[in-house]
């Protein structure tokens, strides 16, 4: 430990450290890099660098020829790194400087002046943005793709009676289509949320400098345009101090997660050898070592898993934001490691649900069998007897739950209760009641708005396909 309390061998920072006589520590030399995360800004760095480059040449803080050899080595080092070629450096600490320090190795002095009017402080929150939006529009178009799915398999299961839950226990049928389109809306609202966030992350900071802006010329609406930025920020502390981008990005991610393990658990539950709803494919399923029968929905239940990441990065960056005094600090380099893993994390969850749902297959059989345990039309018969007979609600609940007792005491279905034994217990119920006993004569009925009829379920995915697809 001791050891690693002696300052290192190494000068200072020939970028930062012109007041320093010696290099840091090498703890804090361990503490301080970000090298081996933040590298995975460097297009979006380089980017940055390019067009804050044209832009201190267009207002004549550079000259021409400056630019014209920064312009040259930014895309000289994009393509070293591209080929695997760059050699990053810890002791550069992080990808800003390690561009830079590779940019005068390559152009000599020229490369001193693109620093000009910029601090790393505006440079990071710029890149760090482009990066979140590209993630953003990555998961938007992945989780399109996942609808995609959800959709064809709720098309071709529009009719497919299964029994609908509350509290787990079997409630009323509804159709597998139904039940799949729940998701679509579900995953289309967390489209929504990352494309709103989207709107509001638009805006560049680039300028802002350290904290205060800056004395020189520079034009800010010119490298925001460039950078495809709606416009520049409004204020220089906020600029390099906000991280809500990040947040939202978050915040959308970990609700998509909660999404995606609320499937994957319904999976892993309708794969059980109890339900047997559906079955998923050998390539999102493991056997065991030991149990030969088994088939484990292992992908189910990593995405389920995978949820706490998310949920954590999300509350791991809250934590570091919500003591910070205006502007930046430091505690905001530990920006970029969650929302990285939260990004890497969604997309794997994405990709193996969509895998799962387009290989699944739908046991219509046994749903149907299950559909109609339970008493699941018992509210059916309840609705029959309001419009049959006019009586009100409670007093039908009251009849269908008597119904109920008889056909549990029995040890039968409803629809198996003769005429009679329905007439001793209410004696308006006519032939005509039993028919609102069979689960297609249930979901066919429910055409309200939103409701699960096959009728319903269909328009609801043409207008899910024109709206989402
Ligand atoms: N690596 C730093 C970060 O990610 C860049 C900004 C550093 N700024 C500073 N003044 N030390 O936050």
């Amino acid at each position: 430990m001791t050891d690693n309390n002696k300052t290192s061998s190494q000068p200072a920072s020939t970028i930062w450290g012109g007041r320093f006589a010696a290099g840091p520590s090498e703890i804090m030399a361990k503490i301080n890099v970000s090298i081996d995360f933040d590298k995975r800004l460097y297009a979006q760095d380089i980017q940055g660098s390019k067009a804050h480059a044209a832009m201190l040449a267009a207002t004549g803080i550079i000259s021409v020829d400056d630019e014209r050899a920064i312009q040259g080595g930014l895309d000289r080092i994009l393509a070293e790194i591209q080929a695997g070629e760059f050699v990053f450096k810890t002791e550069y600490e992080d990808i800003h400087m390690n561009v830079e320090s590779r940019l005068s190795q390559l152009i000599g002095e020229a490369a001193g002046r693109l620093h000009t009017a910029r601090s790393r402080n505006d440079q990071v929150a710029t890149d760090f943005r482009l990066w979140v939006h590209d993630a953003m529009d990555g998961i938007g178009a992945m989780l399109q793709a996942l609808q995609a799915a959800l959709l064809d398999r709720a098309e071709q299961h529009a009719d497919t009676v299964m029994p609908g839950f509350t509290h787990l226990q079997a409630a009323q049928p509804v159709t597998m289509g139904h039940h799949l389109m729940a998701y679509v809306e579900m995953f289309g609202r967390d489209r929504s949320r990352f494309a709103d966030a989207r709107k509001r992350l638009n805006e560049c900071p680039l300028g802002a400098a350290a904290l205060a802006g800056t004395s020189f010329p520079i034009d800010r609406f010119q490298t925001a345009a460039a950078l495809g930025f709606d416009r520049p920020t409004a204020n220089s502390l906020d600029s390099v101090s906000d991280r809500d981008f990040a947040l939202e990005f978050m915040t959308a991610a970990a609700i998509a997660a909660v999404h995606l393990s609320r499937l994957a658990e319904e999976l892993v539950i309708w794969t059980s050898a109890q339900f047997r709803f559906v079955s998923l494919s050998d390539a999102f399923t493991t056997g065991s070592s030991i149990m030969p029968q088994k088939r484990n929905p292992d992908a189910a239940e990593l995405v389920r898993a995978k949820t706490g990441r998310v949920i954590g990065d999300l509350t791991a960056l809250l934590i570091v934001m919500k003591g910070l005094p205006l502007a930046y600090s430091k505690d905001m380099q530990d920006d970029k490691e969650p929302v990285f893993e939260a990004a890497d994390t969604l997309e794997l969850a994405v990709a193996a649900m969509t895998g799962m749902i387009r290989d699944m297959r739908v046991n219509a059989e046994t749903l149907r069998k299950a559909a109609g345990a339970g008493f699941t039309t018992a509210t059916d018969i309840a609705d029959w007897c309001v419009r049959a007979v006019g009586m009100p609600f409670r007093q039908a609940h009251h009849v269908a739950g008597r119904l109920v007792k008889l056909a549990e005491d029995k040890g039968c279905g409803l629809e198996d209760l003769s005429l009679d034994e329905m007439r001793a217990i209410e004696p308006g119920l006519t032939e005509d009641a039993r028919k609102v006993l069979s689960v297609d004569f249930s979901v066919a009925s429910r055409t309200s708005h939103g409701g699960t009829s096959p009728t319903n379920v269909r328009q609801a995915i043409a207008t899910a396909r024109k709206q989402w697809l």
